[in-house]
């Protein structure tokens, strides 16, 4: 056998219907996340940042790069539901779950998943801004700038993807791929 455990993972998944093009591949992604998380760690260098993961997309995104920083940190999380058609999110948010903390005067970095028109967001910024944060910035994994409706400050961004719908790494279509190791589009 000298197919390694990557190579046979990412067979598994090879040919099924569903699964369209590798838009980020497993290196790539893992890279780009060692990067992002040095860049964190200058940033925040003698402060104790919050990461906030944003459930459930970025749960896989918010545990790798937690493993990327070198400064002291901690992580919570918020669960939140865009109302919405099943591609478009309308901007009214519910929160589903929020973080078990008060954040008045931490350093919050919200980890998302992917921005695709920025109102889930907009909508984050604007509820945790109102927490009286000392910080507020965002570490987005993906963005698909041709779909933005509002322009945010987006401090790290790890990857501009095209106008497809993207699946794996966290991101699901009704729940499932979620466990897919690299990011693809969803196959039409
Ligand atoms: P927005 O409010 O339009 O920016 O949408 C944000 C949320 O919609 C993301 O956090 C994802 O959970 C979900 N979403 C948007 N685009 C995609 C995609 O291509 N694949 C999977 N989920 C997506
Ligand atoms: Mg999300």
């Amino acid at each position: 056998m000298d197919r390694s455990p990557a190579v046979q993972e990412a067979g598994a998944w090879a040919g099924h219907p569903a699964i369209g093009r590798v838009l980020v591949d497993q290196e790539r992604l893992q890279e780009r996340i060692r990067e992002l998380g040095g860049e964190i760690s200058q940033d925040y260098a003698g402060r104790n940042p919050l990461l906030v993961g944003v459930l459930k997309g970025a749960f896989l995104f918010v545990s790798d790069l937690m493993r990327r920083i070198q400064v002291p940190c901690e992580v919570d999380f918020m669960a939140v539901a865009s109302y919405g058609s099943a591609t478009d999110s309308s901007g009214v948010v519910r929160i589903l779950k929020d973080l078990d903390a008060a954040i008045a005067e931490r350093d919050v970095l919200i980890v998302e998943d992917i921005v695709d028109s920025g109102l889930t967001l907009q909508y984050l910024l604007r509820n945790l801004g109102a927490r009286n944060p000392r910080s507020l910035e965002v570490c987005a994994l993906l963005t698909k700038p041709e779909r933005r409706k509002v322009d945010l400050p987006t401090r790290y961004v790890g990857f501009e993807i095209p106008n497809e719908f993207a699946i794996g790494y966290g991101l699901d279509h009704a729940e499932r791929f979620r466990n897919l190791p690299y990011v693809a589009a969803l196959a039409d």
